[in-house]
């Protein structure tokens, strides 16, 4: 592929050339595309603002880069191979060819239900061909797509649907995830009957599960493509309108929708595609996670169409129909690169080793991991199980903000250190801070923030783009702010150390703990709650709830279930609490702020060093919390 980098001296001359010269360099790269016109400058950028453009007056369809060029030079190849929840249900090959009359087909249907360049079009679908093919028709026509993942509550949906005020929503009647048959259709009814802006919803049948049609509002999949032509033009994008919004959780408030626009996202995320996973003709490349997410996003769709690859769907969970899973899958179509998280990973390694071994890995050339620190444990089992010791593990660090990977190893090119995100891709300039902003050097720890813009940067949050700058570029100035903390080695490798605000990744998925406690407060028995995070073996991360109940409430585990369907009900079940403690009281400060550090640390048993907590404004109540414990 034209866009890999083959050496580690290779590496670290492109990668000089990008921090000296970057307009030069992403300027050469993005040659490597198809545009309508050509930009009049690379980059523009102010961090102070924040304002942020590449490839500023270049005109594009990104559909036209995923799809249209490929026709001719790999029209037959597999685009996407679907591996449906259940394994005895046949696989879905689609070419080149034949997505491209699809998305094509399905963008005709979207105009004929009303929809128009720029509108917001809400998706909420299981993981089945259909929901690619939806992401790809939005972006045909110029609508900007804002996936919903299909395991968030209706609440969770309409917040987000009013948020982006959504015209049309594409969803299915239900979805199959590994023993389960869920409903989607009638959880979008829930949730229309609070979104006033939409005004069309499209329906794929899946399970052929009973679902009630609104008149004149929805409209099944299968009607709306009926004698719709599969010709469509691309409608002609700036590089930086947008392409999508996608919701992320924040430390405090609602979640934010962030914006990623047309021409630095598609010249990003294929360029990382390739060098990371050094991607060669005919691979077939898998990652497993849900199109709801950025990685997703980036690297089951954009990314690997963008460079003409053949990637993989999976609808189901690696725990089904048993743990072997992931490595049938594995065997069955050939994998060469397989990209999964931590989470998945230490699950898996639970299983008897027979899962692994029956089963011929002998396709793979690159293991990925995202979402998380991948703990050596982990590392090691993956490395020596899966890889047989013979496939380079990329760790990829990044975030929905950045779109695509940051700091990773380029897959048997730069080298990988266990345990490290190791090196920064070409154009990403990491540095490490102290919490008052001074600028660390060499062998150290601390923040980690990017202090130069990359192409497929987020632009703003939609329709706040003051929350943008305050979260991202306020902290230290003239810098994007990550929210992670790094440590550095003497080589330059990075590794990350997890969150320094109060967001907590629990299976890889990024949960802000006001959100939640926020919900807690809601319950009438309520007073106040703090959520802290602590390693759970599984999950990386799972959530321990202090709660302080009204007086006279009796502590019950109803009361502890009741909690936590209400935190199912408003934003999904991946943010239910494992534990939750009734207490008496919270540590605070003499102003008023929740020590959470002391929290965290009973949370994870760690009741040794707590602290000076003599300054609290009730001190009493920490020897009571650590009583209570729930181990
Ligand atoms: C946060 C972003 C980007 C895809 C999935 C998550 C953590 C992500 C790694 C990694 C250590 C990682 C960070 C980051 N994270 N990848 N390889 N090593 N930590 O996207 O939901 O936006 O979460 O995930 O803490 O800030 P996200």
């Amino acid at each position: 592929m034209s866009l890999q980098i083959k050496s580690f001296e290779e590496y670290r001359e492109q990668y000089k050339k990008s921090v000296e010269n970057p307009s030069e360099f992403w300027g050469k790269v993005a040659e490597n595309f198809v545009w309508k016109k050509k930009w009049n400058t690379v980059l523009e950028w102010d961090f102070d603002k924040p304002e942020i453009k590449w490839f500023d007056g270049a005109k594009l369809n990104i559909t036209e880069n995923c799809l249209d060029r490929h026709l001719e030079t790999r029209g037959d190849q597999t685009a996407i191979i679907w591996e449906a929840n259940d394994p005895s249900e046949a696989s879905v090959k689609l070419t080149y060819k034949e997505l491209h009359t699809k998305v094509c087909q399905f963008a005709n249907a979207l105009k004929k239900q009303g929809a128009k360049k720029g509108d917001r079009i809400c998706i909420y679908m299981p993981m089945v061909p259909e929901l690619a093919i939806a992401l790809l028709a939005c972006a045909r026509i110029g609508a900007i797509h804002s996936v919903v993942f299909a395991g968030f509550s209706a609440s969770a949906l309409v917040n987000r649907i009013n948020d982006a005020q959504c015209n049309i929503v594409l969803t299915s009647d239900g979805g199959y995830r590994g023993v389960k048959k869920f409903e989607v259709k009638s959880i979008v009814d829930e949730a229309l009957a609070e979104t006033p802006s939409v005004e069309k919803s499209i329906i794929l049948k899946r399970t052929g599960c009973v679902v009630t049609m609104q008149e004149g509002r929805d409209i099944w999949w299968h009607d709306a493509i009926a004698d719709m032509d599969t010709h469509c033009e691309a409608e002609e994008m700036d590089a930086e309108d947008m392409l999508f919004i996608l919701y992320t959780s924040g430390s405090t408030g609602k979640p934010k929708g962030m914006v990623h626009t047309c021409g630095g996202y598609m010249v990003y995320t294929a360029y990382s595609f390739q060098n990371v996973f050094q991607y060669e003709p005919n691979d077939i490349y898998w990652c497993t996670a849900d199109i709801g997410w950025i990685t997703g996003h980036s690297y089951i769709v954009y990314g690997p169409l963008a460079s003409g690859a053949t990637t993989v769907m999976f609808e189901g969970v690696p725990s089904y129909p048993d743990g072997g899973r992931f490595w049938e899958v594995v065997a069955k179509h050939k994998v060469n690169q397989f990209y999964t998280a931590p989470t998945a990973i230490r699950a898996l390694q639970k299983n008897p080793i027979e899962l692994v071994t029956k089963h011929d890995l002998s396709s793979l050339k690159t293991l990925g991991s995202v979402g998380e620190p991948i703990n050596e444990e982990a590392w090691n089992w993956y490395n020596e199980n899966i890889g047989k010791g013979n496939c380079p593990i990329v760790d990829t660090w990044w975030q929905t903000e950045t779109g695509g990977i940051m700091i990773s190893s380029l897959s048997g090119v730069t080298p990988q250190k266990a345990t490290f995100a190791s090196l920064p891709l070409p154009g990403i300039q990491p540095i490490l801070i102290t919490e008052k902003g001074e600028i660390l050097e060499g062998e150290t720890k601390g923040r980690l923030a990017i202090n130069h813009p990359w192409p497929s940067i987020a632009r703003t949050i939609y329709g706040d783009h003051k929350r943008y700058k305050e979260t991202y570029f306020s902290a230290f100035k003239g810098m994007y702010f990550t929210g992670d903390g790094a440590l550095r080695d003497a080589d330059g490798n990075y590794r990350i150390t997890g969150r320094v605000d109060d967001v907590i990744i629990v299976s890889g998925h990024n949960l802000g703990t006001a959100p939640i406690e926020n919900h807690i407060n809601e319950h009438e028995a309520v007073v106040e709650s703090a959520i802290v995070g602590f390693p759970h073996d599984i999950k990386g991360n799972a959530l321990y709830g202090y709660v302080i109940l009204h007086d006279g409430v009796a502590h019950s585990d109803t009361l502890r279930k009741e909690i936590n369907n209400q935190i199912a009900h408003s934003i999904g079940p991946i943010a239910k609490l494992d534990k939750i403690q009734f207490v008496s009281g919270l540590p605070k400060t003499r102003s008023g702020k929740i020590m959470r550090r002391i929290l965290r640390k009973i949370a994870s048993n760690d009741i040794d060093q707590l602290g000076d907590i003599s300054t609290l404004l009730n001190p009493e109540v920490v020897a009571e919390i650590i009583e209570g414990r729930i181990g």
